[in-house]
């Protein structure tokens, strides 16, 4: 019989899955999008995801070091089925203790990867984890606390594609051709061609912005695509930069899927904001063959609030450009593959979006830039000894205190509020609904199933759990800018 979950030393032996490469990196802007190799995850051992150190030529000049799972940097995509079983050795041979977050999936606490899971060098973590969640794209990560902006700046994070055996939502899903990962990120590069992550005080309260776009680990790459129906699966995993994408040319695309799954039918867009850890599933139709260029609004840190950030724009500490400017992402072109995919799009989707009915409690939460005190004191404290000057409700994170306790499947309000920027909240163990954001009702059916929504004032989430959580490894809530989950601004709760 296999372990449920266990810590084994180093000496452990694990098979290590040969990972072919695809396309080979290029180091050049405009160079090929890499796409990253494939992990089909089932049940027994062989599946062996490695934390490693690595080094990587982004641009011409001196190679970064980096950090990567099973790779140099960022990980492979992890393909998970629905009611099938995902073993996963998460080997640590960083010089840090790590963990491995799955970050979306419906899976108890002591499978979850959060901080209280951390793993020391030379130890392998072996979850089992049951995959009990709708088709969607999710993600992992490192969430050591106060190492998780630097651990993920540095390339610990991958995509999760889960599949859906049962359900056929007639979208393209041949992968690598017309099923195309995009891992969005932001970072700074040294005059020498080094990625950088200087920190000031400014990068702690705003979070880190950078003034390179990457897509799956490359500058502004291009992708050659089918003369048809593309989807594309945006995951924003930079550390604190809001996107607001659309496309040059200003065409219509249709979004499909959200954080949880499936929109219930597909909705037409022309642009699409996506905060840090926030995903969507859009279609997009190159039949005219026309080449395309993804961009994105500069979107200051305040996000949507007033159109300004408190300290006065997006980049000003980190050579981020100009809030309003337009950053260039990728640029699409379209070759002479055939057309696999469907010639259109489904008008109605399997979605798992449901009635959550009434909520039994209601919970509040307000994200504070310092933990319970005044503005002024914030710049005494705030890169101060123990790195812990934001909270929520007052309170830093503390590893040892649980904040609430949550019912196991039992309907909950939450309203989330913020002080002085737009923060993501994000919710570990469950999606969520989202039914008003920034003081104005949503349609839940356009807005789909979340783990993460960006709070720009006033936001209620109905929640429910269906997932446990002891006191040795409780869920999280947090701010995903990971400066301010470093800092403190989050919480930790039980469900039983
Ligand atoms: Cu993406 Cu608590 O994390
Ligand atoms: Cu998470
Ligand atoms: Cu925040």
């Amino acid at each position: 019989m296999r372990r449920r979950q266990f810590l084994t030393g180093a000496s452990a032996t694990l098979a290590t899955p040969m990972l072919l490469t695809h396309r080979a990196f290029a180091a050049e802007p405009g160079a090929p999008l890499p796409i990253p190799d494939v992990m089909d995850i089932g049940p027994g051992a062989g599946n062996a995801l490695t934390a490693q150190k690595g080094t990587r030529a982004f641009m011409s000049g001196a190679a970064s070091d980096t950090l990567g799972y099973s790779q140099d940097y960022l990980g492979p995509l992890l393909r998970f089925q629905r009611g099938r079983t995902a073993n996963i050795d998460v080997v640590n041979r960083t010089d840090d203790p790590i963990t491995a977050h799955w970050h979306g999936m419906h899976v108890p606490g002591h499978l979850d990867g959060g901080p209280q899971l951390a793993f020391a060098p030379g130890q392998t973590w072996s979850p089992e984890l049951p995959v009990d969640h709708p088709a969607a794209t999710l993600w992992y990560h490192s969430h050591v606390h106060g190492q998780t902006a630097d651990q993920v700046y540095r390339g610990l994070a991958g995509m999760i594609i889960v599949d859906d055996p049962d359900v056929d939502a007639g979208l393209p899903d041949d992968y690598g051709v017309n099923d195309i990962p995009l891992i969005v990120q932001d970072r700074n590069f040294d005059r020498s061609g080094r990625m950088s992550y200087d920190l000031g005080m400014m990068g702690v309260m705003q979070g880190f912005r950078g003034s390179e776009i990457l897509v799956n680990g490359a500058i502004r790459p291009k992708l050659t695509v089918p003369g048809g129906l593309v989807r594309l699966r945006v995951l924003n995993a930079s550390n604190a930069r809001i996107y607001d994408f659309s496309f040059a040319d200003g065409r219509t695309f249709h979004q499909v899927g959200t954080d949880g799954g499936l929109l219930p039918a597909p909705v037409a867009r022309t642009t699409l904001q996506l905060a840090p850890a926030e995903r969507a599933e859009i279609v997009v139709d190159f039949a005219d063959r026309a080449p395309a260029r993804l961009v994105s609004r500069d979107v200051g840190s305040g996000g949507m609030m007033g159109g300004g950030s408190m300290m006065g724009g997006s980049g000003m500490m980190n050579g981020g450009g100009n809030s309003g400017s337009t950053l260039e992402v990728m640029s699409f072109d379209v070759g002479d593959a055939a057309v696999t995919a469907p010639a259109t799009l489904p008008k109605t989707l399997p979605s798992d979006i449901r009635d959550m009915g009434e909520p039994v409690r209601t919970r509040s939460f307000r994200l504070n830039l310092h933990g319970g005190g005044m503005m002024g004191s914030m710049f005494n404290t705030l890169i101060g000894r123990d790195g812990q000057a934001m909270g929520i409700n007052g309170d830093s994170y503390d590893m040892n205190r649980i904040d609430q306790a949550v019912q196991l499947n039992e309907t909950e309000l939450w309203r989330i509020d913020a002080d002085m920027q737009a923060h993501p909240f994000h919710v570990h163990g469950t999606s969520f609904q989202v039914i008003s954001q920034g003081g104005r009702a949503v349609d839940p059916q356009q807005v789909g199933l979340k783990d993460v929504v960006l709070v720009d004032g006033p936001t209620e989430i109905l929640v429910r759990f269906d997932k446990r959580a002891t006191a040795e490894t409780p869920f999280m809530y947090h701010c995903h800018i990971l400066e301010h989950e470093d800092a403190g601004m989050m919480g930790q709760f039980t469900v039983s």
